[in-house]
């Protein structure tokens, strides 16, 4: 699929670096704990409203057509000499979770648009329109589910289970997207693009290990999310002997110290676990916790080692019931992915840019979770990863990825998105 004669396209990197600090004024709080400003702009909040505003006006200055659809998933087209051609498909996500910096998927979808700019200044046609794309919900930290828009788009969930998903306030994602004017009037099933391309930030440390620019990424490993609520008995703190007492927050610690053995043994391949939500009910310093509330995030580039290490953690849910008389366990999974391999000629035509841009490269599986694998389903899909700082931290407000960083992963986009809408 490549087509090294091609020319390169050098993006306006000032222009891009301003339209993500602008995006990142759009949200942005305080951290006390860094010092430093972040963002908080979770899915269909008001924050997020505004900034879908913002990145619709800038596609509207770009010319580009926008359209919105019932998952409030935002696409602008600019049209290809053959209108009628499958269009080339790029984008992201704008929504955070509630510590993030200025860059988790902002990169791509302002990428997308500075790419638009950039040929539209000179006045370059492609065959194929290209399109830019946002998605709602990607984080998943809202409503519960992650890849939310775009895993309705590509078919893998249903409009209506995704538009009755609840926050924590029981608010719908459906009355969501129509209080914040985002319920839109477009069929959410996609059509297949002709291929589809994401820049991201990393959001880890190989490149900078590698000190290379690019990563060509070659999948997305599995993730699995479940919320475990335990549920055992309030009790009085000073009276109650320990052998009656059913004891929900103990065992919520017993899971979280578990799951970090389960990495530790190795017997799993190289899983990751993160309970990164608990809560204990009624949360008094005198009272035995009679509810846990906990959230377990799996990750596994294998899709059989993920399975064991799920099975490993129903056993010992299974062992924790078991343990005494009073404590039961119920569980519900939130979101399933195996591993996702991407597009090997489209990565190819990203290698290859990337060597005419003369920007070092390596090939690297994407330990994060992205709308790019849902599209995945629909089209040939890669990505190109853009290298962090401070070992690459990210949802986090030191997240960040220099200004040349920005631009260079945004040249090889530009580059790619053109050769490939120039394909037949
Ligand atoms: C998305 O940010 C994820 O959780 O991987
Ligand atoms: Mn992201
Ligand atoms: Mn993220």
């Amino acid at each position: 699929m490549t087509s090294p004669t091609s020319d390169t396209f050098t993006i306006n990197g000032d222009r891009l670096w301003q339209s993500l600090m602008d995006l990142a004024d759009i949200g942005a709080y305080d951290d006390e704990r860094t010092g430093l400003r972040g963002v908080n702009r979770l899915a269909l909040t008001d924050a997020d409203a505004a900034g879908r505003r913002q990145v619709i006006a800038w596609m509207e200055q770009a010319g580009l057509a926008v359209r919105v659809d019932r998952m409030g998933n935002i696409y602008g087209r600019r049209e290809g000499t053959d209108p009628a051609a499958a269009p080339v498909l790029t984008g992201s996500h704008i929504d955070s979770v509630a510590t993030a910096g200025a860059f988790d998927g902002c990169l791509g979808v302002l990428g997308g648009i500075e790419v638009v700019r950039t040929l539209d200044e000179r006045g370059i046609t492609t065959r194929r329109p290209i399109e830019v794309a946002v998605f709602t919900e990607e984080e998943g930290v809202r409503f519960g589910t992650d890849m939310l828009g775009s895993a309705v788009a590509a078919g893998r969930l249903t409009l209506r289970s995704a538009r009755a998903l609840t926050d924590r306030d029981g608010l719908t994602l459906g009355a969501e997207l129509a209080r914040t004017g985002f319920d839109g009037p477009t069929d959410v099933r996609l059509a297949p693009p002709h291929a589809y391309v994401e820049c991201h930030i990393e959001q880890g440390p190989v490149l900078a290990d590698h000190d290379v620019e690019i990563g060509v990424v070659t999948g997305v490993q599995g993730i699995s999310w479940q919320k475990i609520t335990l549920h055992g008995r309030a009790a009085h703190a000073g009276t109650t002997p320990t052998r009656l007492r059913a004891d929900a927050g103990l065992a919520a610690a017993q899971i979280v110290v578990r799951l970090r053995a389960l990495v530790d043994s190795g017997e799993y391949g190289d899983l990751r676990a993160t309970v990164g939500h608990l809560v204990v009910h009624p949360g008094l310093t005198n009272i035995v916790p009679a509810r846990a509330e906990l959230t377990v995030d799996l990750r596994n580039p294998d899709d059989v080692q993920m399975t064991r290490a799920e099975e490993a953690l129903a056993a010992f849910l299974r062992e924790l019931e078991g343990g005494g008389p009073g404590l039961s366990v119920t569980t519900r999974q939130m979101a399933r992915t195996a591993h996702v391999p991407f597009d090997e000629g489209v990565q190819k035509v990203v290698a290859q840019a990337a060597d005419d841009h003369g920007l070092a490269h390596i090939s690297l599986l994407s330990g994060a979770g992205h709308d790019a694998q849902e599209i995945a389903a629909l089209c040939p899909t890669a990505m190109i990863f853009v290298r962090g700082e401070y070992g690459g931290i990210s949802h986090n407000p030191r997240e960040y990825s220099t200004p040349q960083a920005c631009a260079h992963g945004v040249d090889v986009l530009a580059t790619t998105l053109v050769r490939l809408a120039d394909q037949d």
